[in-house]
């Protein structure tokens, strides 16, 4: 079942196309979300440490999927820098092509195939010259990829990453290297992930790896393995680093972030509950969050995802209570029927849903708040599809992430339903909650005009240099005039026109 990713950006690059200032500040952003279109395949190179001699081999590696898979990315370039390697940004350059990739939907795996394809033109050119397939597709495919794609040497699952080059020596000596051992405590924690591509005002910092809920949809828990939580303090040493080397802007990456939990008492660990009295000696996300927050009242702190069932107004009060926390939260909807829900495995209705939303409202009036959706779950029926789109008007989201579903080997959903909704019916469905969103998304943005924000400073617009980008608190991007401001810096800009997907405004 193929499956056709639409979101409200990639429309209004279309829709914008003729626009030739606003354009690109439609492209970049997508930079800024969660499955970023733009940074699909991207390529990373980095430094080798100067203190590391070179091994003679150079690697190219190129990315798929979500933030999470590309701060993987990092964790593995800095891997190999530590190891000796080289890296290239041109793969007919290089010795040991990676791709970091993606299952979550059937297209992703398609993409990943066809690129694997083009790849093995290396192979023709040098002899010797070895391809490495890691991430969420290596994880769920595991040996079979090697029958599948004959031209892939090394196949290597996301908790793997410290033996890549042992995996590479192995693979040299002429055999296939396979290690898909998934980990209950791996989190690459005392690594300090290199960064890279990076505008140097925001970054990636992954708080925990795998996920352990088991929504019926979903690969994740297949291909990342058990949900683990990072030590907070090499969280919070990575966040200082970053602001110390001039990043205003963290984001805390996790599958479920609402469910955070570190201690060094691995028995208060797995308790789920956040019952004060059970969180004595644990760090849970609203600490997390605060602690980070604390770096620097100049550091925003941003985070991805939460879980509706796991987010709690701690949270919620954690965020009001921290100017530099951003007014923004992902809330993955999903679907608007308790009974896709049920059998989506999401564990709340909708009544639960529309009350985090009123908590949010309540709490924090100002923030905005995105969302993922999925249409033509198996036996939704119309008048389902349109409970998620009376949630979507009542929710008012200001971004959203919309999907057919695609069937996924191996999930809950695969072994226990049938994938019934016909692709016309799937695309039919998905058309109507994109274009309610459009709506939704461009209303938001108007009632904008002639609010000022405060906006950390990105990057000057690729289109027009007299012009730069930021985002407000809201993570809407802002397009505004220059004067004598860099990236890194805050400004208030006072918001005049928009589109869709940006707001166009003057300093104020
Ligand atoms: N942990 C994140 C999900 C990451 S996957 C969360 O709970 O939000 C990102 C999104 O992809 C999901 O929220 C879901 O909307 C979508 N998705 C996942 N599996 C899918 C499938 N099989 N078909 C279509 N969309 C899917
Ligand atoms: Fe997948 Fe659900 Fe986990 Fe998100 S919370 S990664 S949708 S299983
Ligand atoms: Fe991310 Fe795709 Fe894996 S969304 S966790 S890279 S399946």
């Amino acid at each position: 079942m193929s499956a056709v990713l639409l979101s409200l950006p990639l429309i209004s690059i279309r829709s914008f196309m003729d626009n030739k200032l606003y354009n690109n500040e439609v492209a970049f952003e997508l930079q800024t979300k969660k499955i970023d279109e733009n940074r699909q395949g991207e390529t990373l190179t980095v430094e080798r440490p100067k203190q590391v001699d070179s091994n003679g081999k150079k690697y190219y590696i190129e990315s798929y999927g979500c933030q999470m898979n590309f701060a993987d990315s990092e964790v593995v370039a800095s891997i190999l820098a530590n190891a000796g390697f080289d890296s290239t940004p041109e793969f007919l350059d290089a010795d040991i092509i990676l791709i970091n990739t993606c299952s979550i939907r059937d297209n992703a795996e398609q993409r990943v195939r066809h690129r694997l394809q083009h790849l093995s033109a290396v192979k023709k050119k040098k002899k010797g010259a070895l391809i490495g397939v890691l991430g969420c597709m290596a994880e769920r495919l595991k040996e079979k990829f090697l029958e599948e794609e004959k031209i892939v040497d090394i196949v290597a699952g996301p908790d793997v990453y410290r033996m890549l080059p042992a995996m590479v020596e192995e693979a040299e000596t002429g055999q296939k290297a396979v290690n898909v051992l998934l980990s209950r405590e791996e989190t690459y924690a005392e690594i300090n992930p290199v960064r890279l591509n990076t505008n140097g005002v925001t970054a990636f910092i992954s708080i925990m790896r795998g996920c352990d809920n088991m929504c019926a949809f979903c690969v994740v828990p297949f291909t990342r393995g058990r949900e683990r939580s990072r030590d907070h303090r090499s969280i919070l040493k990575e966040a200082q680093e970053l602001y110390d080397n001039g990043y205003r802007e963290v984001t805390l990456l996790g599958q479920n972030v609402d469910s955070y939990r570190f201690s060094e008492d691995p028995k208060l660990v797995g308790k789920k509950l956040v019952d004060a009295k059970y969180d004595e000696g644990v760090v849970n996300f609203a600490k997390l969050l605060e602690m980070v927050a604390q770096i620097a009242p100049d550091l925003r702190v941003r985070f991805s995802t939460s879980h509706p069932k796991d987010m709690t107004d701690d949270v919620l009060y954690t965020m009001a209570k921290y100017d530099n926390i951003c007014n923004y939260i992902h809330l993955p909807l999903q679907s608007g029927s308790n009974r896709v829900l049920d059998i989506m495995n999401r564990t709340y209705t909708r009544e639960w849903y529309k009350e985090r939303i009123d908590a949010i409202k309540r709490i924090l009036p100002e923030a905005a708040i995105s969302t993922d959706i999925i249409a033509g779950f198996c036996t939704e029926t119309e008048e389902e599809h349109l409970e998620t789109m009376d949630i979507m008007e009542y929710a008012q989201y200001s971004m959203a992430y919309m999907f057919a579903y695609s069937e996924r080997p191996g999930t809950v959903a695969a072994k226990k339903f049938t994938d019934d909704i016909p692709e016309e019916t799937k695309k039919r469905r998905l058309t109507e909650i994109v274009a309610l969103h459009r709506k939704h998304s461009l209303e938001h943005n108007l009632r904008d005009v002639g609010k000022t924000f405060e906006v950390l400073i990105e990057g000057t617009s690729h289109r027009s240099a007299e012009h730069l980008i930021g985002r407000n608190s809201q993570n809407k991007v802002i397009v505004f005039p220059k004067a004598d401001l860099k990236p890194g810096m805050y400004t208030h800009v006072k918001v005049t026109d928009c589109t869709g997907g940006t707001l166009i405004g003057e300093l104020a």
